[in-house]
């Protein structure tokens, strides 16, 4: 079975608004299965490519294709599908924490529901919530913590069958503890998916197929976690701090 989820940007460039140039020329291909990683420091473009795979923005210039087909000519609906994504801001709706794991997946049962929170080590607060999986959470989660809202979505990305997968900073509200005791359940949502990942902590990064350094929204070097550390370059720098 060939498994899906080949993104590929080519010569893509971007701004948010006219004049100011965010992205340049970025050309990146993911094979299906792989995990790409994106580091450099704070305004360096990483959120806005995975914002354009998403189509949240329209690009100016260059493609993307997922899969061979321009994104241009994905429906929104069947890209939603398509990828799965655990932000750092988090989405979740008003409704029950069953609703909100669910979500795209309509068919899933109550039993994949909880094997999807046991994944994102989020079973034992729900537990411990009022109506557990029956709670209504208020807009966009106010009553649950920053790091809990962030469990849930990793427990709606577990529960997706998107062959791509976007995590930007997706552990960044959780506490250590939890995040180390996590960090099985976050191998098992990587499994046989293409994944974007954005972390500042650089452990998190180590074991991607392929590290791309961005710097003021051009891509100044890529390779593997050796490749990187033999080079000497930006990525040495940033991870011997
Ligand atoms: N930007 C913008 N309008 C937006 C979002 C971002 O003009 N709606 C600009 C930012 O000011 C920044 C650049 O786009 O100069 C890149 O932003 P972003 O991709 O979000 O940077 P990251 O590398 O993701 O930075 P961080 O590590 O802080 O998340
Ligand atoms: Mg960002």
């Amino acid at each position: 079975r060939r498994i899906k989820g080949e993104v590929v940007l080519k010569d893509v460039t971007f701004g948010y608004v006219p004049g100011k140039t965010v992205l340049k020329r970025i050309n990146v291909t993911a094979k299906p299965g792989q995990k790409i990683a994106f580091v450099g420091s704070t305004g360096a473009g990483k959120t806005t490519i995975t914002n354009l795979i998403n189509r949240f923005y329209e690009i100016e210039e260059g493609e993307i294709y997922i899969d061979g087909i321009n994104i241009r000519r994905i429906k929104k609906d069947s890209l939603r599908s398509n990828i799965a994504m655990v932000l750092q801001d988090t989405h979740l709706f008003s409704g029950t924490v069953r609703e909100n794991i669910r979500y795209g997946r309509l068919d899933a049962t109550d039993e994949e529901v909880v094997a999807a929170a046991k994944i994102a080590c989020a079973h034992s607060f729900i537990e411990r919530l009022p109506e557990g999986y029956d709670t209504v959470l208020e807009g966009d989660g106010a009553n649950l913590s920053q790091g809990e809202r962030q469990l849930l979505n990793i427990a709606r990305a577990a529960i997706s069958k998107a062959p791509i997968l976007i995590l930007d900073e997706a552990t960044s509200s959780v506490d250590t503890r939890t995040e180390k005791y996590i960090e099985r359940g976050m191998d098992r949502l990587m499994k046989n998916r293409t994944t974007f990942v954005i972390a500042h902590r650089l452990s998190t990064v180590r074991n991607a197929d392929l590290i791309i350094v961005l710097e003021h929204g051009e891509i100044i070097e890529q390779g593997t976690h050796e490749e990187l550390l033999d080079l000497g370059g930006r990525y040495y720098q940033l991870y011997t701090g």
